[in-house]
């Protein structure tokens, strides 16, 4: 696992765009699976803001690794915020973008986009593999939409899975961990002084971390694992 901390969103942003330029040299397409919530806003403005940071985004197939179950129009979806962000600004083949549909039955959707990600994907041992998988984390250890109330779900034996989150209530379709280690590469991007406490308890004390946590059990096959975070977020690493 590596981990890399930066001044602020700016810095991890551009290190996170060219390490992704990094992993697509000699690829003609790439399979990337963004994270939602309100840490990748930042990184989307940045690439929408940027293109000359000639990343060839034709070759890339965009998936998420979670979607909220509500209608692709509504404030609360990781697509509307990704469209908004990047895809209205940056030109993207449509059919390159394959979301969640939130607007469905939750465990339909489920098993709609495990059969997606077994036809877009090429496969590692069998399990559908994202050449790169981006997370967030949340400020109680979730990841992708696995809560710590319901960490079970990480082994579930599907791809895709129905989270439900805790406060709210709200269905969300996740990746479960079969499909988050199957990744190629994988990286969280993890931000702010609300996190701190959750990244210094998973990097320092994993095998703790791993009883309570999703994102600790955030482990890739591959071994490659990177964090990027800022600051604040690593604020209570020890040196
Ligand atoms: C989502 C995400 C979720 C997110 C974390 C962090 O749908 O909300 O995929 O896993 O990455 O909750 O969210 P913030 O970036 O908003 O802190």
């Amino acid at each position: 696992m590596k981990i890399r901390i930066f001044e602020n969103k700016e810095e991890l942003n551009a290190a996170f765009t060219d390490w992704l330029k990094e992993i697509l040299v000699g690829k003609e397409t790439l399979t990337l699976a963004l994270s939602g919530g309100s840490t990748p806003k930042s990184l989307f403005d940045y690439w929408a803001e940027n293109p000359e940071k000639d990343i060839d985004w034709k070759k890339i197939k965009f998936f998420w690794g979670d979607e909220r179950c509500v209608p692709p129009t509504d404030e609360q979806s990781n697509y509307k915020m990704t469209k908004e962000h990047f895809f209205d600004r940056i030109p993207v083949p449509e059919s390159n973008i394959f979301r969640i549909y939130g607007e469905n039955p939750p465990e339909e959707e489920a098993n709609r986009y495990a059969e997606v990600l077994k036809t877009e994907l090429r496969s590692e041992n069998g399990i559908p593999s994202f050449d790169v998988l981006m997370l967030g984390m949340g400020d109680d250890g979730h990841t992708a939409s696995i809560f710590p109330q319901e960490i079970e779900l990480w082994n579930s034996p599907k791809l895709c899975v129905v989270g439900t989150h805790p406060e709210t209530g709200q269905k969300r379709v996740s990746l479960s961990g079969r499909a988050i280690n199957a990744a190629r590469n994988v990286a969280f991007l993890v931000t702010g002084e609300n996190k701190a406490q959750k990244v210094s308890e998973i990097i320092s004390h994993p095998a703790e971390a791993e009883k309570k946590y999703p994102a600790a059990l955030v482990q890739p096959d591959s071994g490659d694992l990177i964090w990027f975070v800022d600051k604040a977020a690593a604020s209570l690493l020890s040196q």
